[in-house]
């Protein structure tokens, strides 16, 4: 519900828990309160006692305004930066109007979708500026989106040297900020660090979301745990160049900002020209980081992530990469679609080295041409054998690189990313190709599509495995290279409305060497993420946990590979790493071909376990029992929205021998249903589930192995 009250000038935002409200006073919008819901007209004391005339007291310049500026006295960061022909920063756009719509589309940016959009405009006429301010609320889920645009309505150019999409003040009471850190193969570990004076910020300079940090952050009470307290979440909607900060000025509050990082950045806006910043999603919880979680989950699942496949069962895929790496032939292929099929496993995906000459990670990135003299046949004999074994074929593609050594580099050495006077560097000795580049986006979307087109392909990995370095184009005017990393942006969302929105049938699966790009923007047209290069069911525990912060289960995409693990040398059992692969989109990643006769048959079982419990990864609620980072053990549990079944993954990591049966405390369960505990042939009310707990034989569970339990209500 979205409501202005004349009277008071306040706009209430209010959905089913959360209330977010601002008031007007004098053509300014000043942040009243974000948080818990509230009956509707009391935020009106707040609005009388935060509001000081001139002079008095703290003074108005102290209030938080929905629309922090520069200049204009609290000495805290801005949300906007505009810099006028004559070089002045400052600006005051004042109230003009509002209207409440449908929830638009942002131009050429991925967005949520379905929701009820509060736009309030705001001009300053002297500087040619108008700036709209968008909330949008949804009717079944709590979370708060906002974005805002920027408009030359004056006869002078702009320049934008700052444009984040959102800005809240909370009160003055002692924060810790927690944020997703990370690197190749370890990607998004929680971090938690207290608030201080001044800034604490997280951001990419990389054109990409990163594996380094998580466009996500949460600032929460000290008190805040996964079950309690209080915790506001932030997650950008955006692949690029990102900052989130937070600012706790001189009273003690602070002030919540994100958007695109304004580093290096600056655009010209002309005349008539209009500026999209990225949506940021804001989550309220009262209940922990688990609700706050939920929330995200249930946001991203009902209106970001494409409706066509979000809640489809998705492929059980068999990939070659950790099977063969680039040393294939046809018949290495066909002896692993043959072992495949009849397992269950439903997909068959050809990794990288499929084209050009590429066989290692030199060269042919970019020349998206067959390599029959290895694969005999071409693509086609392989998606012949999967068919008639009964498995769909899925390609794997690289489309925004391309490596020194290639055909298309040879023709196209221009199209690689490079600034004037110095070399660029490599990264897995490969560049990333100028998206910002018609030109170039039309050869990738011809030479994809070509093979898209001409090939039944049911399912395709998107790879990109380096970042951006250097922030210039050739095609651009020097005054317009600060609009580097938003175009490239720009660049790869247009890439993705032309190949992945034409081909709808296609499940496009995101990845960028493992989990460097696993942001919403991407999931607005990829319904899963590769979650990490790093398939050891030990890691993986702790990479799955802190991406299930804010990202539903289903997007993460999770391979149970070969022991030793390529990445840590560790071996565990078969089941566990089945049963850590499940929590995800699920799948297989070693050669099948020469499993153990007694690993072989145990898939069958494996993907039936699955295809049991799917529903609840497709749909269910995710409540995160015991963490992993202690290095004793494991635990999640998976709740129907009905609460009439839910499944429990327990994995013991470090056995401590001697230790009695411990209790597993359960949640989310209908306390005074009565459930039966499949594997203990137990019925027991939920009450007793989530108090007494569900006892664990931790006494008997060796290193590295599992448990799972199955609740059905009865
Ligand atoms: C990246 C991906 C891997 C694999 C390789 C292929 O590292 O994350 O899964 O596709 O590229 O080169």
């Amino acid at each position: 519900m979205i409501s202005f009250d004349e009277k008071s000038g306040i706009f209430y935002l209010e959905n089913a828990e959360v209330t977010y409200a601002f008031s007007l006073a004098d053509g300014i919008l000043y942040h009243l309160y974000f948080g818990r819901k509230v009956p509707h007209d009391d935020l009106r004391y707040l609005n009388r006692s935060a509001y000081c005339a001139p002079g008095e007291g703290m003074g108005e310049n102290s209030r938080d305004r929905e629309l922090p500026l520069y200049g204009r006295g609290d000495g805290r960061e801005p949300m906007i930066g505009v810099t006028s022909e004559n070089g002045n920063l400052l600006c005051e756009p004042l109230y003009k109007g509002h209207r409440v719509i449908p929830q638009p589309a942002i131009p050429g940016m991925p967005s949520t979708f379905g929701g009820e959009t509060l736009e309030v405009t705001l001009e300053d006429e002297k500087k040619g500026l108008r700036v709209v301010l968008s909330y949008t609320l949804f009717s079944d889920t709590s979370a708060v989106t906002r974005t805002c645009r920027l408009e030359n309505i004056g006869s002078a150019p702009l320049t934008l040297t700052r444009v984040y999409s959102f800005a809240f003040d909370l009160p003055a009471v002692p924060l810790d900020a927690l944020s997703l850190e990370g690197a190749w193969a370890n990607e998004r570990t929680p971090e938690r660090v207290a608030l201080h004076h001044g800034v604490w910020s997280i951001d990419s300079k990389q054109a990409s979301s990163s594996a380094i940090l998580n466009p996500f952050a949460a600032f929460m009470t000290k008190d805040c745990t996964e079950d309690a307290g209080e915790v506001w979440g932030v997650n950008l909607v955006y692949s690029s160049s990102f900052r989130i900060l937070a600012n706790v000025g001189p009273h003690g509050k602070a002030r919540i900002e994100g958007g695109i990082n304004d580093f290096g950045f600056s655009w010209h806006l002309a005349p008539g020209e209009v500026f999209h910043a990225p949506e940021a999603v804001l989550a309220y919880s009262d209940h922990g980081l688990g609700h706050l979680s939920r929330v995200f989950h249930d946001t991203y699942r009902e209106h970001l992530i494409p409706t066509r496949f979000v809640k489809k069962p998705r492929p059980v895929v068999i990939n070659n990469w950790e099977a063969t790496y680039f040393n294939f032939n046809r018949e290495k292929l066909f002896a692993i679609i043959d072992a495949a099929a009849g397992t269950g496993i439903d997909t068959f995906v050809l990794d990288d080295g499929w084209f050009g000459d590429r066989n290692d990670d030199h060269r042919a990135l970019g020349d998206w041409f067959v390599n029959e003299e290895k694969l005999e046949g071409g693509l086609d004999a392989i998606i012949e054998h999967c068919h008639e074994k009964g498995l769909k074929f899925g390609l794997w593609f690289e489309p925004e690189m391309v490596n020194p050594q290639s055909k298309l580099y040879e023709a196209h050495p221009d199209w690689a990313i490079h600034a004037p006077d110095y070399t660029p560097i490599t990264m897995r000795n490969q560049y990333a190709l100028d998206l910002t580049r018609k030109e170039v986006r039309d050869y990738i979307v011809s030479v994809v599509s070509a093979i898209l087109d001409s090939h039944e392909i049911d399912y395709v990995k998107w790879d990109y495995n380096r970042c951006v370095t250097e922030m210039y184009s050739a095609h651009l005017a020097p005054d317009r290279e600060g609009e580097f990393a938003h175009r490239y942006a720009l660049g790869l969302y247009d890439l993705c409305e032309r190949l992945v929105v034409t081909h709808p049938n296609i499940l496009f699966e995101g990845c960028a060497s493992g989990g460097a790009r696993f942001d919403p923007a991407i999931l607005a047209y990829f319904p899963q993420i590769w979650t990490s290069d790093d398939t050891d069911a030990v890691m993986r525990t702790r990479i799955q946990w802190g991406t299930s912060l804010c990202y539903p289960l289903s997007s993460m995409s999770c391979h149970a590979s070969v022991c030793p693990n390529h990445q840590t040398g560790r071996t565990t059992p078969w089941d566990t790493r089945a049963t850590i692969a499940h929590l995800g989109a699920t799948g297989y990643e070693l050669d099948v071909s020469r499993l153990s006769e007694e690993d072989l048959a145990a898939i069958p079982a494996q993907v039936d376990a699955y295809h049991e419990m799917e529903d609840l990864v497709l749909e269910g609620d995710l409540y995160r029992l015991e963490e992993p980072y202690s290095g004793r053990q494991f635990a999640v549990e998976l709740v129907s929205k009905d609460k009439s079944h839910a499944h429990v993954t327990f994995m013991q990591l470090f056995r401590v021998f001697n230790c009695p049966p411990r209790p597993l405390k359960l949640k989310g369960l209908d306390p005074d249903a009565l459930y039966r505990v499949e594997e203990k042939g137990l019925t027991l009310h939920g009450r007793t589930l989530m108090s007494a707990g569900l006892l664990i034989p931790v006494d008997r569970m060796k290193d590295c192995t599992c448990l799972t339990y199955r609740l059905t209500k009865v």
